[in-house]
C-alpha cells in the first residue's frame, strides 16, 4: 500500500518536472497579497527544524517565481503547497483558509501537531489533502465535505479523534483514507452512496457499530475497488449489500467483532482478488456461490466459527494463491480439487476438523511453498513429496496420520490400501446406483447423437446443392479461397461482371467472394456518413458482414485512373489497416469500395458513445494507441503513403478491440479538389496540424499529429471534437499540465489505476504531447513513437493482432 502511494506523489510530481509549460511559466507574476499574507501566516504558525523554509525571506516577489520553496502559483494564485518529508512541527494555521486557489496541500511525513484547520472546508478548488503521518490530532473536521472538487483526503496516521464527518457533499472524492487513528462511533451511511469513491481505508481505528447496509442503495454505478475496514470493533453481521459494488477487488475486515454468516450475494463480487474476514466471529459454511470468485488471489477466513464440509467449490479459482482457513470449525474431506489449483502457494487448514486423507493432488503442486494440516482429524499415509517437503510441523496432531516423520511410521509397509477404509462398501453402493442412472442417460445420449448426424447430414447436402446452383449462375465468379487456382487470374484478383447492370466488380483476396449482384441485393443499413461518402454495414447471403462504402459521385479520379489507384490500396494487408477487399464500378459511374466489417465500431464511438457502465482499462487503450501507430508505421515506411485524414472516426475496431485504420490512401482517389475538403472538414473536428491551415498539404508530419491527438482522445477520455473554454484538446491538456493539476486531464477511469500504470500513463502523455508539438519538425516519426510505445508498454500487455486471411499480395487487374 504504501509503495502505491508513493507512487501517485511521484507521478504528480514528476510530470510537475517533466512537462515543461508550453509558455511563459509564472516568471514575473506577483502573488496576490491575500495569498503572501496567507503564506506569511502559514509559516509563522510551523516550526521549521531544518530552516527549509529560509527561502520564505522577501517581500513576496519570488513566491511564484520559484523562490519559495513548495509553492506553484498560477496567474499569481496560490494553487499547491507541497512540503512533504521537510521535519516541519508546530501546526497548520487556519489563515490557509485565505489561499482561495488552493488545490493541493500536501505536507506528509512531517511532524505537525494541532489540529486539522476547519478553514479547509472553505477552499472552492480544494482536490488533494495529503497529510498522512503526522501527529495531528482532534476530529476531522466536517467542513471539509463541503470541498466540491475534493478528490483525495489522506488524513492517515495521525492521531485524530472523533467520528467520521459525512463528506456526503464532496461528490468527487475517490480515495478517502483516514486509516491508522483513534476515530470512533459508527461509519457514516452517507459513504456507502458516494459514487465516485474508488479507495476507502478505516483500517485501524476504533470504530464500532455495524457495517452500513446501505452499500450501492440507488442506480449508479459504484466504483469503489478497495474497502479496508479491519482493526476496528466493528460488530453485527456483514452485509450483503456489499454485492452491489461490482468493482470491489479487496475487502477487508479483519480483526473486528462481527457475526453471522457469509452472505451468499459476495458471490456475486467477481473481480474480487483478496477477501480477508479472518479473526471474528463469523459462523454458518462457505457459501457455493464462492465459485463465481473467480479473480480471488487472497481467501483469508482465519479465526473464525466457520463449520461444515468446504464446497468443491474451490477449484473455479484458478487464481488462487493464498487460502488460510485455519481456525475454525470445518469438518468433512479435504476437497481434491484444491490440488488443481495450479498456482496455489499457501495452505493453511490447520485447527479444524477435518477427516480423512490428504488428497495426492497436493504433491503435484509445484509453487506450494507453505503448507499446513496441523490438528484435524486426517488419516492415512501422508504423500511422500508432501512429508519430504515440508516438516512434521505441517502435520502433527493428527492422530491417525503417518509416514511424515521417524515417528510417525505406518504401521504396515506403506501402501495406498491401508487407507481404504470401512466406507469402501457404501461407495460401492452408491457406485452402483449411480450407474443404471448413467445407462439411462448415456442411452439418451446415443439416440441425440443419432439425431444429430442426421441433421448435419441433410444440413450438408442441402448446402452442397445451394452452392452447385450458386456456381451455375455467377459463371465469372472465382473462389480463390477454395484453392482451385486458375492461372487465367492473378492470384487473389477476381473479376465478375455485374450482372444484368452492366457493372463491374473487381475482389482482391479475402475472406470471402460474392458476386456484384450479392452485393448490390444485400440487406443494408447506413453506418454513417464522411467526407468520402457513406458507409453501410452489408449482410450477404450467406450471413457474411462487410462494409461498404460509397464514394461521394463527383469527387473522385476517372475510371482508368481510379483503378490504377484502388489497385494499388487492394494489395496492401497489415493487421492495423482496413483491408480493401474488392470494388465495385458502377455502369452510371457510382463507386462502393468492400471493406471488412469491424464489429466494434469506430474508436470514436467505443471511446464516446458508450454506456456509463462500461469501463476502458489501460491495457485495452495501450493496445489500440500500438496498433494504430503500427498501421501508420506500415503506410509511412511501407506504402509510402501520407494518411492525411487519420481520425478517431477511421479507426474501427475488431472483436479482439484491435485497432485497423481505415481510409487510407482514398485521397488517391479522390480530385484534388474533393481532397481540400477533407483537409477543412477534418480541421473543424481538431485532428489537423496547425501548419496545414497555411499549406494545405497533408505530410508525414502532419500525420504524427493527428495520431497525437488520438492518443490524447484516449488518455484524457475526451473528444477533439467538444471543444474546451475555446481551446482544442492538445492546448487543453497543455494548459491543465501547466497548471500542474495532471491528474485532471486523465479519464477518471484510468485515475483509479494510477498506482499501477501511474509511469506508463506519465509517459505516454508526454510521447502525445511531443507528437502535437505546433513546430512540425520538433514531431517524433511515427516509427519513434511506435517504439517509445513498446518500451512504455510492460511485457505482460498482450498486443493481440487482428486475423488476417492471407499476407499475400494480391494484384488486380480486368
Ligand atoms: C492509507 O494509509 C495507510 C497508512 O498511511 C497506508 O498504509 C495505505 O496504503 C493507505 N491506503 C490507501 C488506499 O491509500
Ligand atoms: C532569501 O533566500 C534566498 C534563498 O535562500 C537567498 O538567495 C536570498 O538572498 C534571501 N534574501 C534575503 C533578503 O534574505
Ligand atoms: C480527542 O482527544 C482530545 C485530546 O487529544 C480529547 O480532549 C478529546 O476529548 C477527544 N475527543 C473525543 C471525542 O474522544
Ligand atoms: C451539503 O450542501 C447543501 C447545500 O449546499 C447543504 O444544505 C447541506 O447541509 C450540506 N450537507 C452537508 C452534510 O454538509
Ligand atoms: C475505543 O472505544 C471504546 C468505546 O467504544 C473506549 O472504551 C476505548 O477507550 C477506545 N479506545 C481508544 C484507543 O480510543
Ligand atoms: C436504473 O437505470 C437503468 C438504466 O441505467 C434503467 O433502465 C432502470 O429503470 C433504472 N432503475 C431504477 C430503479 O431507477
Ligand atoms: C450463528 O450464530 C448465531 C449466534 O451468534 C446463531 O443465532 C445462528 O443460528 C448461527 N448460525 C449458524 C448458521 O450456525
Ligand atoms: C455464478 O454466476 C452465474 C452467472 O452470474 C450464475 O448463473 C450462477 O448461478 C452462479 N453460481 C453460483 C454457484 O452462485
Ligand atoms: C488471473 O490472473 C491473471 C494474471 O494476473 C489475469 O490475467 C486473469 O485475468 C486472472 N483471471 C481471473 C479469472 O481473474
Ligand atoms: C509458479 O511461480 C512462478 C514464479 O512466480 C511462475 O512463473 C509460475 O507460473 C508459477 N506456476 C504456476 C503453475 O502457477
Ligand atoms: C470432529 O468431528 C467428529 C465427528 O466427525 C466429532 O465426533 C468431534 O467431536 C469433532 N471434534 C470437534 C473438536 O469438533
Ligand atoms: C494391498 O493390496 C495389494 C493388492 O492390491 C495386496 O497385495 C496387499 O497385500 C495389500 N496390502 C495390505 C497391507 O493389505
Amino acid at each position: 500500500m504504501e509503495n502505491k502511494f508513493i507512487h501517485v506523489l511521484l507521478f504528480v510530481q514528476l510530470l510537475v518536472l517533466t512537462c515543461r509549460p508550453v509558455s511563459g511559466g509564472g516568471d514575473g507574476v506577483v502573488v496576490s497579497r491575500a495569498d503572501y499574507l496567507a503564506l506569511r501566516a502559514f509559516k509563522q504558525e510551523l516550526i521549521d527544524f531544518k530552516g527549509l523554509l529560509r527561502s520564505w525571506n522577501d517581500s513576496g516577489y519570488g513566491v511564484c517565481s520559484g523562490g519559495w520553496a513548495g509553492i506553484k502559483c498560477v496567474k499569481g494564485q496560490v494553487i499547491a503547497i507541497q512540503l512533504p518529508w521537510r521535519r516541519l512541527g508546530g501546526r497548520i494555521s487556519e489563515k490557509i483558509g485565505q489561499l482561495q486557489g488552493l488545490r493541493k496541500l500536501s505536507l506528509h511525513d512531517n511532524v505537525l501537531g494541532g489540529p486539522v484547520p476547519v478553514a479547509l472546508g472553505f477552499l472552492p478548488n480544494l482536490r488533494g489533502v495529503y497529510l498522512f503521518n503526522n501527529r495531528l490530532s482532534g476530529s476531522v473536521p466536517a467542513s471539509i465535505g463541503n470541498c466540491p472538487l475534493l478528490q483525495t483526503l489522506d488524513l492517515s496516521n495521525n492521531a485524530l479523534n472523533g467520528s467520521i464527518p459525512s463528506l456526503a457533499n464532496s461528490t468527487r472524492l475517490l480515495r478517502l483514507n483516514l486509516s491508522f487513528n483513534s476515530l470512533s462511533r459508527s461509519i457514516p451511511d452517507s459513504l456507502t452512496r458516494s459514487s465516485s469513491l474508488i479507495f476507502l481505508a478505516l483500517q485501524h481505528n476504533n470504530l464500532s457499530g455495524s457495517i452500513p447496509s446501505t452499500w450501492g442503495g440507488t442506480n449508479r454505478t459504484y466504483q469503489l475497488k478497495l474497502l479496508t475496514l479491519d482493526n476496528n470493533l466493528i460488530s453485527g453481521t456483514i452485509p450483503s449489500s456489499l454485492s452491489k459494488l461490482g468493482f470491489l477487488e479487496e475487502i477487508s475486515l479483519s480483526n473486528n467483532q462481527i457475526t453471522g454468516t457469509i452472505p451468499n450475494e459476495i458471490g456475486e463480487l467477481t473481480r474480487l482478488q483478496k477477501l480477508d474476514l479472518s479473526n471474528n466471529a463469523i459462523n454458518g459454511s462457505i457459501p457455493a456461490t464462492f465459485s463465481n470468485l473467480s479473480s480471488i488471489v487472497t481467501l483469508n477466513l482465519e479465526g473464525n466459527r466457520l463449520d461444515n464440509q468446504i464446497p468443491e467449490v474451490l477449484e473455479r479459482m484458478q487464481n488462487l494463491s493464498v487460502l488460510n482457513l485455519r481456525s475454525n470449525k470445518f469438518t468433512g474431506h479435504i476437497p481434491a480439487s484444491i490440488g488443481n489449483i495450479s498456482g496455489i502457494n499457501q495452505v493453511d487448514l490447520s485447527k479444524n476438523n477435518f477427516t480423512g486423507e490428504i488428497p495426492a493432488s497436493f504433491s503435484s503442486l509445484p509453487n506450494l511453498t507453505s503448507f499446513n494440516v496441523s490438528y484435524n482429524n486426517l488419516s492415512g499415509l501422508v504423500p511422500s513429496l508432501l512429508s519430504k517437503k515440508f516438516n512434521s510441523s505441517s502435520f502433527v496432531g493428527n492422530l491417525q496420520l503417518c509416514g511424515y516423520s521417524a515417528s510417525t511410521q505406518c504401521s504396515s509397509p506403506p501402501s495406498q490400501n491401508i487407507t481404504l477404509p470401512t466406507k469402501e462398501p457404501l461407495k460401492k453402493k452408491h457406485h452402483h446406483r449411480l450407474s443404471t442412472k448413467d445407462i439411462i442417460l448415456i442411452a439418451a445420449g446415443v439416440v441425440l447423437a443419432v439425431l444429430l448426424l442426421l441433421c448435419c447430414f441433410l444440413l450438408l447436402c442441402l448446402i452442397r446443392k445451394r452452392s452447385v446452383l450458386k456456381g451455375k449462375n455467377s459463371k465469372t465468379s472465382k473462389q480463390p479461397a477454395a484453392g482451385s487456382i486458375d492461372k487465367a487470374v492473378p492470384a487473389g484478383a477476381v473479376v465478375s461482371s455485374g450482372g444484368e447492370a452492366g457493372g463491374k466488380l473487381v475482389h482482391f483476396d479475402g475472406p470471402f467472394v460474392f458476386t456484384a449482384d450479392d452485393l448490390l441485393c444485400a440487406t443494408a443499413e447506413i453506418m454513417g456518413k464522411s467526407t468520402y461518402g457513406t458507409a453501410y454495414k452489408a449482410t450477404l447471403e450467406e450471413g457474411n458482414q462487410v462494409a461498404v462504402k460509397r464514394l461521394r459521385e463527383k469527387t473522385t479520379k476517372g475510371h482508368k485512373e481510379f483503378e490504377t489507384e484502388a489497385a494499388a490500396i487492394g494489395k496492401i494487408r497489415h493487421p492495423n489497416l482496413l483491408a480493401l477487399r474488392a470494388y465495385y464500378l458502377g455502369p452510371k459511374g457510382e463507386k462502393l469500395l468492400v471493406f471488412d466489417f469491424m464489429p466494434k465500431g469506430s474508436l470514436a464511438s467505443f471511446l464516446h458513445a458508450r454506456g456509463p457502465e462500461m469501463i476502458i482499462d489501460w491495457p485495452t487503450r495501450m493496445n489500440i494507441a500500438i496498433g494504430v501507430t503500427r498501421g501508420l508505421c506500415h503506410l509511412h515506411y511501407q506504402e509510402n503513403i501520407i494518411h492525411g485524414n487519420l481520425t478517431s472516426s477511421n479507426i474501427l475496431l475488431d472483436e479482439q478491440t484491435n485497432a485497423h485504420i481505415a481510409d487510407y490512401g482514398l485521397s488517391s482517389l479522390m480530385t484534388p479538389a474533393a481532397n481540400t475538403n477533407v483537409i477543412a472538414t477534418a480541421g473543424t473536428l481538431g485532428y489537423n496540424a496547425p501548419e496545414l491551415s497555411k499549406t494545405k498539404k497533408s505530410t508525414e508530419k502532419t500525420d504524427v499529429y493527428s495520431l497525437g491527438v488520438i492518443i490524447l482522445e484516449l488518455l484524457t477520455g475526451k473528444s477533439p471534437g467538444e471543444p474546451m473554454n475555446g481551446m482544442d484538446l492538445p492546448q487543453w491538456v497543455a494548459s491543465i499540465v501547466k497548471e500542474e493539476w495532471t491528474n485532471e486531464v486523465f479519464d477518471l477511469e484510468l485515475i483509479r489505476d494510477v498506482p499501477i500504470i501511474g509511469d506508463q500513463l506519465l509517459n505516454t502523455l508526454k510521447l502525445a504531447l511531443h507528437c502535437v508539438d505546433p513546430s512540425p519538425a520538433a514531431r517524433p516519426e511515427a516509427q519513434q513513437v511506435l517504439q517509445q510505445l513498446e518500451e512504455i508498454k510492460p511485457p505482460e500487455v498482450n498486443v493481440g493482432s487482428a486475423d488476417e486471411g492471407t499476407e499475400v499480395p494480391a494484384s488486380a487487374t480486368e
